[in-house]
């Protein structure tokens, strides 16, 4: 992780080009080419994303970087996908998501505090389209599920009582709460249960995983980078034959969407409490795209009806999901 730097710190060296060493000796040279952050939250934090040009692949780890201006700093960089260009790219985030808390502005001037743990309500149910997604993923024989911002675990139990092995991830903060430690016991007694914290346990972590769930996660995110970012690390814990099912709401909060509590492109919720918690919504379409920016493909929608967003995604669209017969999905 990067200590002492901020993005304004690397703003002017974009296009650059810096040293990469390991403790022991020089391993390649890369240029900045991505510099996102957001200044309402912390300048501390930000992505950068780094372009090796010339073959050389390093892997994940931490790195010293050089610079004949800046000096020298360490980088935990990840390799991302390349999206089909010539040559390797890394990512350092710097996050970004050292809390859960946000200290943001809400669009009319007052400071406001955002706890993206308080936004999952325990005691749901898991949704019953959970059914369809194990059959889908037991038809192409995907075993390891990621259950991203996994929150009481909803979705991870009916995946692990059908034999997957699901990897749940979440803010140490969101695994103490009582609904969830509880959860998280009882998910232990599974041997094909594990659990990873966000954002240092699994930006290390070196599995990779066939499909991720993203259920209700993003559009609770207030910063609309770490959105974009949050995908490509997702992104790249997947194997090249994967899947991601979406899961959101549109049009649901359509009571409460005040300009006043206008925050970021969303709303911050529970106006009243000292911490609030943030949603957005998005059309259809900037799902897809948010997915196509990481190569993901639409293959299937899974609740055309009513507010839900229930979309399924394919890796460059290699699994395919037939269209629906008179008698239901082909599962
Ligand atoms: C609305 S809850 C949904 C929980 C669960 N997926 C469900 O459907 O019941 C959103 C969850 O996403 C988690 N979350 C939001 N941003 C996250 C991030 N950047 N990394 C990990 N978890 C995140 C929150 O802590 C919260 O538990």
């Amino acid at each position: 992780m990067i200590e002492g730097l901020e993005r304004s710190t690397f703003d002017p060296y974009l296009n650059k080009k810096f040293e990469i060493h390991t403790e022991s000796s020089r391993v390649g040279e890369v240029e900045l080419v991505e510099v996102i952050g957001n200044d309402s939250n912390s300048s501390e934090s930000f992505s950068l994303v780094f372009w090796e040009k010339f073959g050389t692949q390093f892997g994940q780890n931490t790195y010293k970087i050089i610079h004949p201006e800046m000096g020298e700093f360490e980088l935990f960089l990840v390799p991302i996908d390349n999206k089909g260009k010539a040559g390797f790219y890394y990512q350092a985030v710097n996050f970004m998501w050292k809390t859960p808390v946000y200290k943001l502005q809400a669009n009319d001037g007052k400071d406001i505090s955002i706890d993206v743990t308080s936004s999952c309500a325990p005691g749901l149910k898991a949704n019953k389209v959970i059914k369809d997604i194990a059959r889908f993923l037991k038809k192409n024989e995907l075993e390891r599920i990621l259950d991203f911002g996994a929150g009481a675990l909803r979705h991870t139990f009916p995946l692990l009582r059908r034999s997957f092995q699901v990897c749940a991830v979440e803010f140490e903060k969101q695994f103490q709460k009582k609904s969830c430690k509880n959860a998280l016991k009882r998910a232990k007694r599974s041997a094909n249960f594990s659990a990873l914290i966000f954002p240092n346990g699994f930006i290390e972590d070196k599995r990779k995983f066939d499909a991720a769930i993203l259920s209700f996660v993003v559009p609770t995110m207030p910063i609309p980078e770490e959105r974009e970012a949050l995908l490509r690390l997702i992104s790249d814990k997947l194997e090249e034959k994967s899947l991601i099912f979406w899961m959101s709401q549109f049009g649901k909060y359509n009571q409460i969407k005040k300009d006043s509590i206008k925050v970021n492109d969303g709303w911050y919720l529970n106006p009243k409490r000292t911490h609030h918690s943030f949603y957005t919504e998005f059309t259809n379409e900037q799902i897809d795209n948010m997915m196509k920016a990481i190569n993901f493909i639409r293959i299937r929608s899974l609740s055309d009806r009513g507010t839900d967003q229930f979309r399924v995604f394919s890796r460059n669209g290699v699994i395919k999901w037939q269209k629906k017969t008179r008698t239901g999905f082909p599962l």
